[in-house]
């Protein structure tokens, strides 16, 4: 790499780069990872951070408060020109640090826990349930998107928080606008403020009156004694609803088209519960559907693999390929629904785990075999491609999958 006077690169390359196969990061992440793990890239602004590839490079910058997740720092890399333009006055937890991030995390650690999730299990498998009895009344082919994994977990979440379902189409557009890198800049503006001020009006209600749901509770526990304002407690359920389904819905469609692919490792998913929490944490790692790099920006000098990264230096902590390091996994390009152990990042590390894991693990338990097994039959009713993959969107998956049986 050839280094200027001012620290920026000649040769970054640009990042994300394209995939080759659907399923696999491209092969320029790999050849990086082996020759020079953390190296400048370059991003569509210009601005040239620090890739990070190693499985144990990316847990020390996850891990070190001395890379900031607040996207508003100079330094910040941003992911598109409608990310970077989004509101900015009512930032969620996941862009903050510590102690902001734990004040508003805390908040909702108690609604997550491993608890809290296995109570709602026996919602889920009804739902589950309701869901594949519509879809076996079908007529075929049928969209999985449409038809199982995107109802699901925004079914899921809905009832969790308190959102009605009825309004799924006006959420579920917008959330869409707002994870799509390409989408007008005006649009992702627009798409979270629609968000922000159809939750406010959610919160509002609960805070004169209570209802047994998380907005409920944060409107009645939180923002009544003042303790965080309305438009705070949107925010948090903004980010709830968002990474609640868009992630899980992915995965459900995604994780199916693999073991499709995979057909044996799709017969341990239909018939040995036992295989199937491994199987959910193989498909997590291989697929990695969090894309685009965990995004940080440097607030003190750091070494980080022999490399100092200087404060105001942006970093992209690439989950995708670290999640196929050799020095961390075995065949790592193989999927292995008994790989043992399986220390993956797909739901990050540090302060900013996913809070949601636990809830995304039961979903994802519970869809993989419940539809394989009402299903035995179930393929692909297209050529792998003719199928959209979501390459520019922040979550990665597919647009669409039509299925028979
Ligand atoms: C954070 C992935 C499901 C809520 C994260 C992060 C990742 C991730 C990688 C870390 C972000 C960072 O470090 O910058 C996933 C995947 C999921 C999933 C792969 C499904 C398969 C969910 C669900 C919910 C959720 C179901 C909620 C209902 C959150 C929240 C954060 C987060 C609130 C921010 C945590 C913080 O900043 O403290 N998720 N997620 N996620 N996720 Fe998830």
């Amino acid at each position: 790499m050839t280094a200027t006077v001012d620290g920026t690169t000649q040769d970054a390359p640009h990042y994300p780069m394209t995939r080759q196969c659907p399923f696999d990061p491209p092969r320029e992440l790999a050849a990086i990872q082996a020759d020079e793990p953390i190296r400048r890239v370059t991003l569509w602004d210009g601005s040239t951070p620090w890739l990070v590839t190693r499985h144990a490079d990316v847990r020390t910058v996850l891990s070190d408060q001395r890379f900031s997740a607040d996207n508003l720092t100079p330094g910040y890399p941003a992911t598109s020109p409608a990310v970077s333009a989004r509101r900015k006055n009512a930032p969620s937890f996941i862009a903050m640090d510590d102690p902001r991030h734990a004040f508003f995390r805390r908040m909702l650690i108690s609604e997550f826990s491993v608890k809290a999730i296995r109570a709602l299990r026996p919602m889920i498998t009804e739902t589950v349930d309701e869901l594949l009895d519509a879809m076996a009344g079908a007529g075929q082919p049928v969209d999985l998107v449409q038809a199982f994994a995107l109802p699901l977990p925004s079914l899921v979440i809905c009832r969790q928080l308190g959102v009605p379902y009825a309004d799924h189409a006006f959420f579920q557009a917008r959330s869409h606008t707002l994870i799509d890198t390409r989408s007008a800049v005006d649009e992702a503006v627009a798409a979270p403020d629609d968000l922000l001020h159809y939750l406010e009006g959610l919160v509002a209600e609960r805070e004169r009156t209570p209802h047994d749901d998380l907005l409920g509770r944060l409107a009645q526990n939180h923002v009544v004694p003042g303790e965080i304002t309305r438009e705070q407690a949107a925010s948090m359920g903004l980010l709830l609803l968002v990474a609640g389904h868009e992630t899980t819905a992915n995965m459900i469609a995604l994780g199916t088209l693999v073991l499709l692919q995979h057909p044996e490792q799709a017969d341990r998913v239909r018939d040995d519960a036992e295989a199937v929490p491994g199987a959910v944490e193989e498909l997590l790692r291989l697929l990695t559907v969090t894309h685009l790099g965990r995004r940080r920006v440097a607030v003190e000098d750091v070494e980080v693999g022999g490399v100092t990264i200087r404060a105001g230096e942006g970093v992209v902590a690439a989950g995708e390929i670290a999640n196929r390091d050799p020095q961390a996994f075995a065949d790592p390009d193989e999927v292995d629904v008994d790989r043992s152990p399986n220390h993956h990042l797909a739901f990050g590390h540090g302060v900013h785990q996913c809070l949601g894991q636990q809830l995304a693990r039961v979903e994802l338990q519970v869809a993989y075999p419940a539809l394989l097994r009402r299903f035995p039959g179930l393929r692909v009713d297209t050529p792998l491609d003719e199928i959209a993959f979501r390459d520019a969107m922040v979550v990665y998956g597919v647009h669409a999958l039509p299925v028979e049986w």
